[in-house]
């Protein structure tokens, strides 16, 4: 596949449906996780242009940073803690509208207002999370919990 990645403007369906199946084109062939991880991070960063994307792998009791673009991030998480570790325990998605109202929310950096996390599967475990964070209030909502689970469900862990 080209290594480039076609970036549009558009309604945030319109860059999610642009996205995709471009998504889909990185990961096709390539079966090394960290790889497909990191292509993810930067291309979701590179569309959408958010603070901080990345992905947070289950290791034992604790979440541990796995690939992401953005500023340096705190390593590990337990489980239960911060957005993180509590869309981890409850295996849902979490969309956090202000951060600073989340309690334990865990601040990895005082820029960032909001934020989405989804807990990834492998037969019915949660395996890891991918944590999208924004620079504003309110960045996320169903549109982004909708197609942002379509693509972490593309991943083969
Ligand atoms: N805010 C997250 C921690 C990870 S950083 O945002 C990258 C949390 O509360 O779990």
């Amino acid at each position: 596949m080209a290594e480039d990645l076609q970036i549009i403007i558009g309604t945030k369906e319109d860059q999610y449906k642009s996205l995709i199946p471009q998504i889909q084109g990185l990961l096709q062939g390539e079966t090394d996780l960290i790889a497909n991880l990191a292509n993810i991070t930067a291309a979701l960063k590179e569309q959408f242009g958010w603070f901080w994307v990345g992905f947070y792998l289950v290791k034992d009791t604790e979440l541990v940073l796995g690939p992401f673009q953005g500023p340096v991030a705190c390593t590990r998480i337990k489980k239960g803690r911060g957005v993180c570790g509590a869309s981890w325990a409850e295996s849902q998605t979490l969309i956090v509208p202000d951060v600073e109202k989340f309690p334990g929310h865990i601040a990895c950096s005082s820029l960032s207002k909001s934020e989405i996390v989804l807990p990834i599967f492998k037969i019915n475990e949660v395996v890891a999370v991918l944590d999208v964070d924004s620079d504003r209030y309110n960045e996320f909502d169903e549109i982004d919990k909708i197609y942002l689970e379509q693509i972490v469900k593309m991943i083969e862990f």
